[in-house]
């Protein structure tokens, strides 16, 4: 083996090297996520060297212009919601997803509108031929001039090539089928996918070409290959939802250029994506009526208030030990509600399964449905339905009392435009409340009295 070649080894969670295998990552702590590369030392350094030879002097604050942060507003409005208003020139943005949700057509979408206005873009494949991506883009409709495609998989001649370009925007699909001649290692491996990352931060950085990244994801949900490569993008986005079904939630994970709390709701047709632009009506799409165990309750995603159904059932176990599943919400936030339950209102809950499931897929962790899963648990057990023009929610703490959640005025109003007729809000928040007309609304100060509305 020639001398340069030395084989290294890198934690696949956070991107950790190593000269010897070990079995927990000193780093991130993770167990077993060591990877064996080859890797050529001396070509990883001179890449890495190019940019940083210039000699950068420090500046005043007030002397920065903030004209280098003009934004492009792509005309998609729900992808420039979580963008933050639009791409940023110079951005390095980096779009997951499973395989099949929608990254490329929601990307080519982006290029289709980015052109149709008249911005140069390049949008480079390794993953599809040329007449493959011609094909999607038929069926999105007609595409324009402007657009320029290229299949492609060396790092090297796709810099070249936007060097020589200048594409306004550059989407490169997928960072794990990119390739650098120097680096020993296969397409999508640890240092691939770290070094294709960094030479298109240069590209994006030095030549104000706003590029995404489309980038897979693994069965523990995130980017394959290393966290690193999130810590080196501006932007974080994760395309998820059920395969099976058409929505899809678009949601920021990190935005140097925006709020993180942003969700974009697309649904999946026969020509592309279709923006969904009253998220609560399309999530309460289909609920049933008069059944024990639903109850709808409000979420603030970003500035925007969406309305979902929650579901529970709760049923005798057979076995020892009570399942306790849930969808769409976190399981051991199900588990301390249903310890509440039991110690707070005496409710003999532990020999009863109880699943919960949030309709329409969506992933919901604001603790603010605490009161709407408890009074569709309790709505189950008792086998009582809950008024179908009801909604409920506000913090439940371990003493049952129901705390204060943020935006009630927000989550009322949006209640009273999809045609509810009471609210069940937290007591502390009536005050934010009472201006509200044509709305019945009750405060709670724990969780006993919210059972009364049953
Ligand atoms: P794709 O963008 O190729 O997914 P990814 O790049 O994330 O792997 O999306 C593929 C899926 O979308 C495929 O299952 C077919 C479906 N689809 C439609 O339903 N309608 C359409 O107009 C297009 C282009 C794709
Ligand atoms: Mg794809």
């Amino acid at each position: 083996m020639a001398k340069k070649d030395s084989i290294v080894y890198f934690c696949n969670e956070c991107g950790f090297e190593s000269t010897k295998w070990m079995g927990q990552c000193p780093a991130c702590k993770s167990w077993n996520s060591f990877v064996e590369e080859k890797v050529d030392k001396k070509a990883i350094a001179s890449i890495g060297g190019k940019a940083t030879k210039q000699t950068a002097l420090p500046v005043c604050l007030s002397e920065i212009s903030t004209e280098s942060e003009n934004r492009t507003v792509i005309g998609i409005e729900e992808l420039d919601r979580v963008l933050g208003g639009g791409i940023v020139a110079g951005s390095l943005t980096l779009v997951g997803g499973d395989p099949g949700i929608g990254k490329s057509t929601l990307l080519l979408q982006v290029c289709k509108k980015l052109s149709d206005a008249d911005k140069s873009v390049l949008y480079v494949s390794g993953e599809e031929s040329l007449s493959q991506i011609k094909l999607r883009a038929v069926r999105l409709g007609d595409m324009n001039e402007k657009l320029k495609l290229l299949c492609e998989t060396n790092l090297e001649s796709i810099e070249e090539v936007i060097k020589r370009a200048k594409p306004d925007v550059a989407v490169i699909d997928s960072i794990q089928t990119m390739y650098d001649e120097q680096i020993g290692s296969a397409p999508g491996s640890v240092s691939q996918v770290r070094e294709a990352t960094s030479v298109m931060m240069r590209v994006a950085k030095d030549m104000g070409v706003s590029v995404f990244i489309v980038g897979h994801v693994t069965k523990e949900g995130t980017v394959a290959g290393p966290r690193v490569l999130e810590h080196m993008v501006d932007t974080v986005l994760y395309f998820e939802g059920d395969r099976h079904a058409s929505y899809r939630i678009l949601r920021a994970v990190k935005n140097r250029f925006g709020s993180t709390n942003e969700i974009g709701v697309f649904e999946m047709n026969n020509t592309g994506l279709s923006e969904v632009k009253n998220p609560s009506e399309y999530m309460l799409n289909g609920k049933p009526e008069g059944a024990s165990g639903s109850i709808v309750s409000c979420s603030m995603e970003g500035t925007r208030p969406i309305l979902v159904e929650i579901q529970a059932l709760v049923a005798r176990t057979s076995f020892g030990f009570p399942r306790r599943q849930s969808a769409g919400s976190d399981t051991n936030r199900l588990n301390l509600l249903m310890a509440v339950l039991e110690k707070r209102l005496n409710m003999q809950l532990s020999d009863q399964d109880a699943y919960i499931n949030i309709a329409g897929g969506i992933k919901i962790n604001e603790p603010a449905i605490d009161l709407g899963i408890v009074m569709a648990i309790v709505s189950s057990f008792r086998n009582r339905a809950i008024d179908d023009k009801m909604i409920a929610f506000g913090e439940v703490g371990l003493s049952g009392e129901v705390r204060a959640v943020s935006q009630c005025m927000a989550r009322v109003t949006e209640a009273k435009k999809l045609g509810f007729k009471t609210c069940v809000v937290p007591e502390s928040c009536m005050d934010a409340v009472k201006e509200i007309k044509g709305i019945r609304i009750i405060g709670v100060k724990n969780i006993s009295e919210a059972m009364e509305l049953i």
